[in-house]
């Protein structure tokens, strides 16, 4: 029977790993996991503005990936020209927005361009965001909130420390989903994720259907958040 899910995350953010070896399972190169990720990235993002969440944060390049090898990171640039360029319209077409959290100025300086573009041309009233972490590592955005707040030279609440943060206009996720079998953050959100829900799952990013979504939003929705009350 189908589970009627009451309690939906107002923000989901989603770890999406195992592109590469969803790709080596089928002897093919690490890029074309990333397309199929591609595909599953869109489709989670339909899902969830369907299933009424406001925020999808997907980790889509850390700042520790920027080591992998070039025609990896080529390939990886390729796909965010092709998202920023052909993908973004059919979401401003639904009336949604895209954003992007990291440090974007170690990308090429083409991807900048169209990222900038991309997230100026969302539209102004959008209900859902689909929110991209670019060269994203949750360490190198607290030293630069630290260091914007030591500039104006004033101390700082937990509250003013947060918007600093690449995050400043997102409420925290509710909800963090790692794929690919790994139970660790990877410099994902270390700050925003202090009372956020997490769900671990082996199932390969790419394999990661709108089923396997729901799923986790159904676990969450399941859930007890004291928030270190009683
Ligand atoms: C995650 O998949 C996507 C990115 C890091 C860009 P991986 O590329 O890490 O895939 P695995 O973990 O090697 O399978
Ligand atoms: C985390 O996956 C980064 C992204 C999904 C973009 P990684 O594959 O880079 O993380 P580790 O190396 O397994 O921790
Ligand atoms: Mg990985």
């Amino acid at each position: 029977m189908k589970e009627n899910i009451t309690n939906i995350p107002r923000h989901v953010a989603v770890i999406m790993d195992g592109n590469g070896r969803w790709a080596k399972k089928r002897l093919m190169p690490r890029t074309f996991g990333h397309g199929a990720g591609m595909n599953a990235m869109i489709a989670m993002a339909r899902k969830a503005k369907a299933m009424g969440i406001r925020y999808l944060t997907v980790y889509a390049l850390s700042t520790e990936n920027l080591a992998r090898p070039k025609e990896e990171l080529e390939g990886l640039y390729t796909l965010i020209r092709k998202y920023f360029t052909k993908n973004v319209k059919e979401l401003y077409a639904e009336g949604a927005a895209v954003r992007v959290i990291g440090d974007i100025t170690a990308l090429p300086a083409g991807v900048q361009q169209l990222i900038r573009e991309g997230v100026e041309n969302s539209p102004d009233d959008a209900q859902f965001f689909v929110i991209l972490a670019l060269n994203y590592g949750a360490r190198a955005e607290i030293v630069r909130a630290v260091n914007a707040a030591i500039s104006r030279g004033e101390r700082v609440t937990e509250s003013e420390l947060g918007k600093l943060l690449d995050t400043a206009d997102m409420p925290d996720p509710d909800l963090i989903i790692r794929t690919g079998g790994e139970i660790r953050l990877s410099n994902f959100l270390l700050w925003q994720a202090a009372y956020a829900e997490m769900y671990f799952t082996d199932v390969l990013f790419p394999d990661f259907d709108e089923k396997e979504f729901e799923k986790a939003i159904a676990d969450y929705s399941r859930r007890n958040r004291r928030f270190g009350n009683v």
